[in-house]
């Protein structure tokens, strides 16, 4: 738990008062004083959400095991209490997987949860909630009588009962209180299952004349009857059952223009199709499909943007990521959009994405993830592989939509079968969409929008500069003297230069040794570039011996220990000459810890040894150069390797 304590009194229910307490240490001081008041510790099961126990403090027991994902748990320290409290309790690190037992505190709804990896547990997150709870260690507090028995709300409480979700959703029924109309992005952060019913509202889409497309159209594209385009006539189909009035959809010219939704914070483009042979009707179904997203959407800097390049031929940008920055002037802008015609060159286009959209002149916020949604009537008629492959390298998530695809009798005209897991992000499923017809497509929206913004699960925004924990180990010995040292100094700010750093970035760490070893900087101590190559610049010779395996022993437990979950760990040692002591088994260590080994030896280096240090394959992590002033040649092969290995990780 962190450093702010939460204290509660229950007066009536459903409304309790929040007191903030700060200032752990005299609290818990006092606590060891008081005897603990006897009791028995309910247990439950691990799939009980703190929703549906109303007691608003309580010690209970978990059982075994509640670290299963299919035990859902939103947020990160403040749980939303639609989670499940033995699950949070796991991710918060109070728990271990064997149970045992634990302090909840209920404490007020929070405007957004974010969702993280930790312990094992991979949160999710939600955007609000009504009710939230916090976990600590089972140490009863002052003055509290925790309960024998829970109290279980009746199956009519909103978060009751995981098979009466849909309740979920309504606003709060507090008395007293006006009630808050739930957001969209609410829906659409629960589990895709309990939304599936749910369409939006939405205009009639053939409002301009049909022109018959060049494409050959084979059965089962021959679906635009006029008995099911009423299906789609506007209120038909409607959020179950209206339980969003369709006025609050709708953006109201009156409102306060939107920073946008802190919980979807990406920087978006999507590919339209605007080929010839999608025709005119399809083109304005694809229309309204972006105008609906970007409703859905709540548009604005603090949260997505969007933009939209069309493909025909060429490709060209409609609008970039800071031309609209509220969602409704993007729709306005979107039903302004005129189809280009042409070929289907989504290569080219993905291409164009990479070098020119996602550029900072375009409104590139740097901190957003950058996802590409790629729309395909059909099939595109350039290749797409290299083009994806490069644009992952980069950090950009791709998405595809393909709808309409190839029929059987339609295969041969297809270049490059597959085309799609050639170009996704991750060929797990989670990046792609197969549409069987046009009519179908508004079905995809609410999982799109709700995947898009699931920005811990936007794998490709790991590159290989932007996810690495760097730790240089360097060699201080009195061999390499003072000249060469600042030599040395300089080669570690060339290669950490070249990295994209941030706390939640790459960072980067430095140990040195002779027979001793000290901790120049752990991984936390700077997040920033500057910082980082001032601090590398400071750190001051100290000539001694040369025990290489010491100072890799060290560097795992005073660095690598500290590493984050998430990250690469890399480790970059630069030493002039052989070890006094062994350097097998620390580097046997290192590499089983998962920490990927560089060796880079100068003048009276031994290359066996650094062999022996560097991650295998050897030719590829070790390095050698005759003397200090050529140190600065294998700057770029160091850092090509590590994109080389990054890179090459499997894609599913
Ligand atoms: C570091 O980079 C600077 C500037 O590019 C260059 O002049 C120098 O030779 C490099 N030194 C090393 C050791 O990489």
């Amino acid at each position: 738990m962190g450093i702010v304590v939460l204290t509660m009194k229950a007066s009536v229910i459903e409304m309790f008062l929040v007191l903030l307490v700060t200032g752990i240490h005299s609290n818990k001081e006092m606590t060891k004083k008081i005897k603990r008041p006897k009791f028995t510790v309910p247990q439950i099961n691990c799939d009980v959400k703190a929703g549906k126990i109303i007691n608003p403090e309580f010690i209970v027991k978990c059982p075994a095991g509640c670290q299963d994902p299919k035990y859902h748990v939103y947020g990160t320290g403040i749980y939303a209490s639609y989670s499940s409290v033995c699950g949070a309790a796991v991710h918060s690190g109070v728990l271990d997987n064997s149970g045992g037992k634990i302090l909840v505190q209920k404490v007020a709804g929070q405007s957004g949860y974010k969702g993280s990896f930790s312990n094992g547990v991979q949160s999710l997150s939600l955007p609000r909630w009504r009710e939230s709870f916090i976990v600590s260690e089972s140490k009863p507090q002052k003055g509290v009588t925790y309960p024998s028995t829970l109290t279980y709300s009746s199956s009519k409480s909103p978060d009751a009962k995981a098979g009466e979700t849909t309740k979920a959703y309504q606003r709060p029924s507090a008395p007293g209180t006006t009630a808050q109309p739930v957001t969209l992005m609410q829906i659409l952060a629960m589990p895709a299952a309990e939304v599936t019913h749910a369409t939006l509202p939405k205009p009639f889409p053939f409002a301009t004349s049909a022109t018959s497309s060049p494409r050959p159209q084979p059965v089962g594209h021959g679906s635009w009857e006029m008995g099911e385009i009423d299906l789609w006539k506007p209120g038909s189909v409607l959020l179950d059952a209206g339980f969003i009035p369709k006025e609050e959809l709708s953006t109201q010219s009156s409102e306060p223009v939107s920073q946008g939704d802190p919980n979807c914070k990406v920087d978006l483009s999507f590919l339209i199709d605007g080929s010839s042979g999608i025709g005119k009707r399809r083109f304005q179904i694809q229309k309204q499909f972006l105008a609906d997203i970007a409703q859905a959407l709540d548009i604005g800097p603090a949260g997505p943007l969007m933009g939209v390049v069309q493909y025909g031929d060429n490709p060209a940008t409609q609008f970039n990521l800071k031309t609209h920055m509220n969602s409704r002037d993007l729709k306005t802008a979107i039903e302004k959009i005129t189809q280009r015609g042409g070929l289907s060159n989504v290569g080219r286009a993905i291409s164009f994405v990479t070098k020119t959209f996602f550029s900072k002149a375009n409104g590139n916020r740097g901190g957003a993830p950058n996802v590409a949604v790629v729309m395909v009537d059909g099939w595109p008629t350039d290749k797409v592989e290299e083009a994806s492959r490069l644009a992952r390298e980069s950090g950009i998530n791709i998405f595809f939509i393909t709808v309409e695809a190839a029929a059987e009798n339609e295969k041969q005209y297809v270049m490059e079968p597959n085309f799609a897991n050639k170009a996704v992000c991750r060929t797990n499923g989670f990046y792609s969409f197969n549409v069987q017809s046009w009519l179908g497509l508004s079905k995809t929206m609410q999982p799109l929008v709700k995947r898009v913004c699931d920005t811990d699960r936007l794998a490709c925004s790991k590159t290989c500069l932007n996810s690495a924990d760097i730790g240089f180990v360097i060699d201080g010995s009195s061999s390499v003297g003072t000249g060469n040292f600042r030599t040395v100094l300089q080669f570690v700010a060339n290669i950490s230069k070249e990295f994209e750093i941030s706390d939640t970035d790459t960072r980067i760490g430095a140990v040195q040794y002779t027979y001793e070893q000290r901790l120049e900087f752990g991984f936390d101590k700077y997040s920033t570039k500057p910082d980082i190559l001032n601090a590398i610049k400071r750190v001051g010779y100290w000539s001694g011996g040369t025990s290489t395996g010491a100072a890799i022993h060290y560097a795992l437990e005073q660095l690598f220990k500290k590493s984050k979950p998430n990250k690469r760990k890399l480790m970059i040692l630069i030493t002039d000459g052989r070890s006094y002591d062994d350097v097998r088994i620390p580097a046997m260590a290192a590499h089983q810890k998962g920490v990927i080994t560089y060796a880079i030896g100068v003048a009276w280096a031994a290359q066996d040894e650094l062999e022996v240090i560097a991650t295998h394959p050897a030719r590829d992590h070790s390095f050698f150069v005759d003397e200090f002033d050529n140190l600065y040649k294998s700057v770029p092969r160091i850092i090509q390797n590590i994109c080389t290995e990054f890179n090459a990780q499997p894609r599913n």
